[in-house]
């Protein structure tokens, strides 16, 4: 096969991939892209419609220039210049319509409150509760209640990034001393990614943020879990991981709720083994994963704030299993 037809497959599959999967804009999860794929499929069928009027309107006068004495054309410039501008019209009417029912969408139903705060290269996640003890902390992950909309607060702690789930709602930028909001309104259950689409740095393409979309009971089970402090250790090893991690470097940047470690600089850890991936989506959440990003943060996510510790390979082992168990 030749280079040329190599990079044709190549880009013929990356369009593809483009049309389906857990980040992209075309199977819609949420209300405000199915209302903008509506729109895009109208504006679709509308200038689709005139290019192939035009492009046949082109090869029309090339056939009448060979004639002589033709009159009839000025006629049906007027006529084109009206069908035109209504459609122009038409056109905008509809845009107007879909963001008119964007903006509604956020007053269906009790809103899920969340504060998105982005730091170079992790999402830093608050869920207001009805008191302030009741607010959860966690990262890279959001879990949102189908039907219901989110009001979803943006912060940046650092440089701008940006905001996109593609099957939920479209960008919006976290401005540095600014804050923003999104409203989303999923309709679908699912896993969805996120990814910050504005370039922040080395690891911008290791901002990732899993979207988990679920029926109202189950992500009212995921708050309480969430919510409650950090399990108990049940073995020697998870204890003295325990101990290493509320007492050494870790407890420098890290939270553990129920524990002495207390520091917001870094991603929360109480529940660090419930979510599904470490370092925003960089590894897969697991023992390999934890031994990989522990042991050598700057071999995985080079420029990463996390920093290489060096620990004995006992050490290692205890602050590993001690992780595991924070469910
Ligand atoms: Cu954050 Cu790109």
């Amino acid at each position: 096969m030749s280079k040329a037809t190599q990079a044709g497959m190549g880009g013929g599959l990356l369009l593809l991939t483009g049309c389906a999967g857990v980040q992209s804009i075309a199977p819609s999860g949420g209300a405000h892209t199915a209302a903008f794929n509506n729109l895009f499929v109208i504006f679709l069928v509308v200038c689709g419609f005139f290019y192939l009027l035009v492009i046949g309107f082109l090869g029309a006068a090339i056939l009448r220039r060979r004639r002589e004495g033709d009159t009839g054309v000025p006629m049906l410039f007027r006529a084109w210049v009206a069908l035109v501008s209504v459609s122009l019209v038409g056109l905008a009417f509809a845009s107007w319509l879909t963001d008119r029912a964007m903006a509604s969408y956020s007053e269906q139903g009790s809103p899920v409150r969340v504060r998105l705060t982005a730091n170079q290269w992790w999402w830093d996640v608050t869920y207001f509760g009805a008191s302030h003890s009741e607010d959860i902390r966690t990262a890279n992950e959001l879990h949102l209640p189908v039907g219901r909309p989110a009001l979803i607060e943006l912060k940046s702690n650092d440089v701008i990034h940006s905001f996109w789930v593609p099957n939920l709602a479209g960008k919006q930028d976290l401005i540095p001393g600014r804050t923003g909001d999104i409203a989303l309104l999923p309709r679908k259950s699912g896993v969805f990614r996120g990814q910050c689409a504005e370039f922040c740095g080395a690891q911008h393409a290791h901002m990732a943020l899993t979207v988990i979309v679920e029926p109202e009971a189950q992500f009212r089970a995921w708050s309480r879990r969430q919510l409650a402090t950090a399990r108990t250790p049940t073995t020697a090893q998870q204890l003295a991981g325990m101990a290493y991690v509320t007492t050494r470097e870790c407890a420098t940047c890290h939270a553990i709720a129920g524990t002495s470690a207390s520091a917001s600089v870094g991603p929360d850890l109480t529940h660090v083994a419930s979510r599904s991936t470490i370092a925003a989506g960089t590894l897969p959440m697991g023992r390999g994963g934890l031994y990989a990003w522990i042991a050598d943060p700057q071999g995985v996510k080079p420029g990463a704030h996390m920093p290489y510790i060096g620990l004995e390979a006992r050490e290692l082992d205890a602050v590993v299993a001690y992780l595991e168990s924070l469910k």
